[in-house]
């Protein structure tokens, strides 16, 4: 949802810095990318379109200058052209401003301002750069202009300025993501810090209302306002080579194999199978009556899976969509749990804003130390994947099932807790073997041409397959659903035809395998060809056309196997169609709009 970068160094590599950085934030937006320069005078290259056209303007207009900043966008106000491009100019080209966020009250402060100004572009993020001519034309000083003109701004907004004749970069915050980096030689200021972990691990996150200056020597944090603020600087954990692609074709098949390795960080220090019991450092005190979560995308499929372990253990929970919890709050008693792979996503901020207001007792499982979500709730459970870039997050929800296991495990136990723990244990080799062993590209290339693909699952496997359709959908552009297996009879059936697969995830040999084994005759009998997902210990494979094969686990952990499969038969497919896997058309990974 926008990447926002800011650099002050010396000597000549801070156009470098920001193109590195903007590459590294590409996964926020990749609809247009820009640069400022300043010097005695600023300089702005932008170019709609992702980072290469920015890179070819460069080539014939490079701009000097030692502070910088830059700006990778994604669509909120205007369509995605050069001239709504950041960064944003004011009427003297002075000021360059590069913002994420929405700024609610643009339209008021356009409106004031266009009787003086002249405005360039359709976005909201114009009206900065000149209410800081305004400020700095009566008379204010540059860092007094820009607190100036960010008091008047409602919504959320990350912004980083620069100035002429300025050797700062000057930055504030409000409901979206802004970290500070430090460097013996530099400064930065980004909206995630893989932005700049190449330079640097010592990081300051900031919080709303504070407002940064940094230069080449020296960095502050302060209060919009001006007061002091004591921040604190965190050490970052993970390398800067985790954010490339070793040798892969794509960040996401990247991710998808580095699934064995989060899971075992997820588990590492947690877990005493001896005692059969899970150490969350306190969390386990936590004992809710009732859990109520909330979360967006690929995350509230992990919630609507952790639903049913928390159920499992007697204790009630609901997943709720975070936008919908938002705009309409469910009665609370207990804990609210907010999951989110970024942390930031401002849907899943806002419903846990909404729970700690009535009283509730607020959790984030999250990748994302020192996120906004982390920092703002009561109890923070870290999923430990790793940098996930892909657009469409694959790591990141096995992580996520298996820390809401652990979480489960920690506050209202299982019945059976050692064979969970077991399963747990051994979930980061029975993935590997999936990955060894899967036939997903054959069934991909198998399946290319048809109209539409369906995903049906039931119990902890219905999320799954709501996952698998999720996955489909964003990453290759075709028609993907996914059903509860016992719905499908309602509605959805109207829709499977000879050239629709049906992806039928079957585990165990129980009732609710020979239920879903049901809705998958009635699949086959309308000659839609079945792919069955399966551990082989039911006679699923008897109705289907194709198997896919997880080892035979806990059904838990096999719901985070089977969608292992299906987030490869998804990879594969858009592979075959030449989608930009990475970067789906009109999506981003971090949402920070509600
Ligand atoms: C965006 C991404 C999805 C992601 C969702 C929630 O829509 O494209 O892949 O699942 O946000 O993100 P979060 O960071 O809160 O897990």
């Amino acid at each position: 949802m926008c990447g926002i970068i800011g650099c002050a160094g010396r000597g000549d590599a801070t156009l470098d810095t920001l193109v590195h950085g903007l590459s590294k934030l590409e996964y926020r937006g990749y609809d247009s990318a820009g640069v400022a320069l300043a010097g005695a005078d600023v300089e702005v290259v932008k170019k709609a379109g992702e980072l290469d056209a920015l890179r070819e303007a460069l080539e014939t207009d490079s701009p000097a200058g030692t502070v910088g900043i830059g700006h990778t966008r994604w669509s909120t106000h205007g369509p995605p052209t050069d001239a709504n491009a950041h960064p944003h100019q004011d009427c003297t080209g002075d000021v360059a401003v590069v913002h994420n966020g929405i700024i609610e009250n643009y339209q008021a402060l356009r409106d004031e301002l266009s009787e003086d100004h002249e405005f360039l572009s359709d976005t909201d993020t114009e009206v900065v750069p000149h209410l800081i001519e305004d400020a700095l034309a009566a008379g204010a000083e540059p860092e007094a202009a820009v607190r100036e003109a960010v008091a008047r701004l409602e919504g959320s907004y990350a912004v980083a300025v620069v100035i002429s004749g300025v050797d700062a970069v000057f930055a504030a915050r409000n409901d979206s993501p802004l970290v500070l980096g430090i460097a013996d030689d530099a400064h930065y200021l980004a909206s995630d810090v893989p932005a700049f972990r190449a330079f640097t691990d010592r990081v300051v996150y900031l919080d709303d209302g504070e407002f940064a200056r940094i230069t080449a020597d020296e960095w502050t944090v302060t209060t919009l306002e001006g007061s002091a603020v004591d921040k604190s600087v965190s050490r970052v954990e993970w390398d800067a080579e985790e954010t490339g692609k070793s040798g892969y074709d794509h960040f996401m098949l990247k991710e998808i194999h580095e699934q064995p390795r989060a899971l075992r960080q997820c588990l590492q220090g947690r877990v005493d199978e001896m005692r059969g019991q899970v150490d969350l450092d306190g969390l386990e005190r936590l004992q809710p009556t009732r859990v109520q979560f909330v979360a967006c995308g690929t995350s509230y499929h992990a919630a609507l899976y952790a639903v049913h372990l928390f159920q499992q253990a007697g204790v009630p929970a609901q997943a709720f969509l975070a936008s919908e919890y938002a705009t309409s709050p469910p009665p609370l008693d207990g804990v609210v749990v907010g999951v989110s792979q970024s942390g930031e996503t401002a849907d899943t901020l806002s419903a846990l804003r909404v729970a700690r207001r009535r009283g509730a007792k607020t959790v984030a499982v999250t990748n994302t130390v020192g996120s906004t979500m982390a920092r703002e709730c009561d109890e923070a459970l870290f999923i430990r994947a790793g940098p996930e870039i892909g657009v469409a997050a694959s790591k990141t929800f096995a992580s996520q099932q298996a820390a809401l296991n652990l979480l489960a495990l920690a506050t209202v136990g299982a019945d059976d807790a050692r064979a969970v723990i077991a399963a747990l244990r051994d979930l980061p080799g029975d993935v590997q073997s999936v990955l060894d062993s899967t036939r997903a590209e054959e069934i991909a290339e198998e399946y290319l041409d048809s109209d539409a693909y369906f995903f049906i699952g039931r119990g902890l496997q219905y999320p799954v397959a709501l996952e698998g359709a999720l996955k489909m959908k964003e990453i290759t552009y075709e028609h993907a659903e996914g059903f509860a297996a016992g719905e499908l009879k309602h509605g959805p059936l109207a829709l499977v035809t000879e050239n629709t697969p049906v992806f039928a995830v079957v585990t165990g040999d129980g009732e609710q395998a020979r239920k879903t084994i049901g809705n998958v005759k009635e699949v086959e009998a309308r000659d839609a060809p079945v792919v069955a997902v399966t551990d082989g210990q039911s006679d699923v494979e008897r109705y289907a056309d194709h198997v896919l094969e997880i080892p035979e686990t806990h059904p838990r952990t096999a719901a985070v196997l089977a969608n292992v499969q299906l987030q490869l038969v998804s990879y594969h497919t858009a592979n075959t169609l030449g989608r930009p896997i990475d970067k789906p058309r009109n999506l981003a990974k971090s949402v920070t709009v509600e």
